[in-house]
């Protein structure tokens, strides 16, 4: 129970309400509740994580994704040992604790590439978290890159709901193994995250309570909520963008939730609003991700239109997201941020 709203995370019909109210004095008020939880475990720290977009190559075809393998517009990359090494090279001097690998699924980067990446990163970095992006693979796979020195995992769920699922995606992809690779992670050892976009076709309030019962009954360490924007060159590039409100109501509710989980002020809500991370972190965030990518890979790394910071130098970026928390009297703080338990 939050003190201040008085909200009952258990209480599924007070959360229906709270998805769909447009009262902004209630709002605030779970806005408010939700910061303050976050400092009352994190005190005001927002941690830093350096993000590696490493490839942009797909073997799905996620009806919302821009990288999606059926987009023949889009540029492709890999990224090399090498530079991979390069971007670490530039987080570690910019003071990251974190370097976060993200990219599509790509065939290429097997179990033994993966493992040479991170025994590589890991040999440099012994002291810095290795984070994994790099979707659905077998428990053999995450327990091998486990093994290599992989200390956490981000795998975004979508969304809860079985039906909206197929929704967004074709049908070789279902939530039954999404949720089983999320299962086998944390089973593993893995910090584990997971996450969803808010306002993607189709989602209804219903689905979204989905999100949060699902939160609840998984109990990740982090989650990664932003706004679903379109992308030109896919199925749902016609469809309207998240709203604002709605995303930070979800980053508000999954912080009661979860009052201990480390939750991203993510590039896409800096997308859709020029102030849209620091008011995430203003209702429960307590996580920035700023981009360590070679700057001409930064466009390609193309998951929805207009993404921010693709021009920027990574020192650019961290010096900027520094100034903006600081601004709302938050507190960078370089440290890994490990979950606590
Ligand atoms: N809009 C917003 N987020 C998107 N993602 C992929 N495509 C989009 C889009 N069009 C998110 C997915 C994925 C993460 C890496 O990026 O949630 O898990
Ligand atoms: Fe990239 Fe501000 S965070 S320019």
């Amino acid at each position: 129970m939050s003190q201040k709203t008085n909200i009952d995370i258990s209480d599924d019909a007070r959360l229906l309400h709270l998805i769909n109210t447009e009262d902004t004095h209630e709002i605030e008020g779970l806005f408010h509740a939700a910061r303050e939880l976050c400092s009352r475990h994190y005190r005001n720290a927002v941690y830093f994580r350096g993000l590696i977009e490493f490839t942009n190559y797909c073997k799905n075809d996620c009806y919302y994704c821009g990288i999606r393998k059926g987009n023949q517009k889009l540029d492709r990359y890999r990224l090399t040992l090498k530079q991979i090494l390069d971007c670490c090279r530039t987080g570690d001097a910019l003071g990251f604790k974190t370097f976060v690998l993200q990219g599509g699924e790509d065939p290429r980067f097997t179990d033994e590439r993966m493992v040479e990446i991170i025994s590589a990163i890991r040999k440099e970095y012994p002291d810095t978290a290795i984070t994994l992006s790099i979707g659905e693979r077998s428990r053999e796979s995450y327990e091998a890159l486990f093994k290599a020195g992989a200390n956490r995992y981000l795998l975004r769920h979508e969304t809860a709901c079985g039906n909206h699922y197929r929704s967004l995606h074709p049908g070789a992809m279902s939530l039954s193994e999404r949720k089983q690779c999320l299962y086998a992670l944390k089973d593993i050892g893995y910090q584990v995250g997971t996450g969803f976009m808010v306002g993607s076709p189709f989602q209804t309030p219903e689905t979204l309570l989905e999100d949060l019962r699902f939160l609840r009954e998984f109990a990740p360490h982090m989650v990664g909520i932003g706004p679903f924007i379109p992308q030109a060159d896919t199925p749902f590039g016609v469809y309207p963008q998240g709203p604002l409100t709605l995303t930070l109501k979800m980053v508000a509710l999954s912080r009661l939730i979860l009052p201990k989980a480390l939750i991203p002020a993510t590039t896409a809500l800096g997308t859709i609003s020029p102030d849209g991370r620091e008011r995430a972190l203003l209702a429960g965030a307590n996580v920035v991700m700023p981009n360590l990518s070679p700057i001409d890979a930064r466009q390609k790394y193309a998951l929805y239109d207009n993404k921010i910071c693709t021009g920027d130098e990574a020192a650019k970026c961290r010096f900027c997201i520094e100034r903006r928390i600081k601004s709302h009297g938050l507190v960078p703080d370089m440290s890994r941020g490990d979950y606590q338990d």
